[in-house]
């Protein structure tokens, strides 16, 4: 059954119409540049160009392997200390780099085998690893992004992002020929994939298993959104040019 619209696109008046499409160009570009500004700055999370599954992990629930002291310790820096000098500064990180074990168990180390590199007067673009807050900084773990962040990001999109899907919408549910249920499922899709992204920024700072659910949802309503913005602009001014009937009853799926 075809849906009776309470206005429909193709017959508004010219004014209505320059609205419309004032709006809807601004927010096809819009999205054109979150989705440039996800690819900036998440997609380099891993070092790697393009947005991979990999760089939300990195993004939302860190790198919690290690911290980058572990990693140079096993990799390019293994062999600056003995095995258990390494094993000792590995553990410190670990157990989150305490200012009491500083003094007595790991900066003598750093002074007999690291500082000969890293300090101030010597290759100063290398760390000065010789003082405790930048040792704190290599030995901190990532754990991905800050709650406080996630709370204050996932406020703005909540409001922000349904502000744009709410006129959308509203534009959209003048469009004719749709079926009533298509039409309704399309209003309301952006709005459910729009909660699951945001969920799943949460899940995935739990659980790297959910980094997929971030790209399903950015995916799904931008999909939807796509498919209403393009469409309104077909029925506003393609269709009566091509002489389909702007009356809801009259208008045939041809
Ligand atoms: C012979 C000089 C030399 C010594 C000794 C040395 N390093 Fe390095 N270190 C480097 C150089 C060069 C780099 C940069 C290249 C790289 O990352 O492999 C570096 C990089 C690092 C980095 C990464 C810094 C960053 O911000 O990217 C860490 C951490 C580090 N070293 C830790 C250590 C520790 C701990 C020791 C002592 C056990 C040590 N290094 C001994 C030369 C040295």
């Amino acid at each position: 059954m075809k849906e009776s619209s309470w206005l429909n696109l193709p017959s508004l008046s010219l004014s209505v119409k320059a609205l419309f499409t004032g709006y809807i160009l601004v927010t096809g570009l819009g999205l054109l540049m979150a989705g440039a500004q996800i690819m900036l700055t998440h997609g380099m999370a891993d070092g790697k160009l393009g947005l991979s599954v990999d760089d939300i992990v990195y993004s939302y629930y860190g790198n919690r392997e290690g911290s980058k002291l572990e990693s140079k310790l096993n990799g390019s820096m293994k062999g600056k200390a003995t095995p258990e000098e390494n094993l000792t500064m590995i553990k410190w990180a670990r157990e989150g780099a305490p200012k009491e074990q500083w003094e007595p168990k790991i900066k003598p180390i750093v002074m007999a085998k690291c500082a000969v590199c890293h300090t101030d007067r010597h290759m100063s673009s290398l760390p000065n690893l010789t003082n405790y807050t930048t040792m704190q900084e290599v030995a901190h773990i990532d754990e991905g992004a800050e709650i406080s962040s996630l709370t204050r990001v996932s406020h703005i999109h909540l409001f922000g992002i349904a502000f744009i899907f709410f006129f959308i919408g509203l534009i959209f549910s003048m469009a004719v020929g749709f079926k009533k249920w298509v039409k309704a499922l399309l209003i309301i899709v952006p709005f459910a994939f729009l909660i699951l992204d945001i969920a799943s920024w949460w899940l995935t700072k739990i659980n790297p298993g959910f980094a997929y659910l971030v790209i399903i949802g950015g995916f799904g309503y931008s999909l939807a959104a796509t498919v209403m913005l393009f469409t309104s602009l077909y029925q506003m001014w393609i269709m009566p040019l091509r002489g389909q009937f702007s009356d809801e009853n009259t208008w045939k799926n041809s």
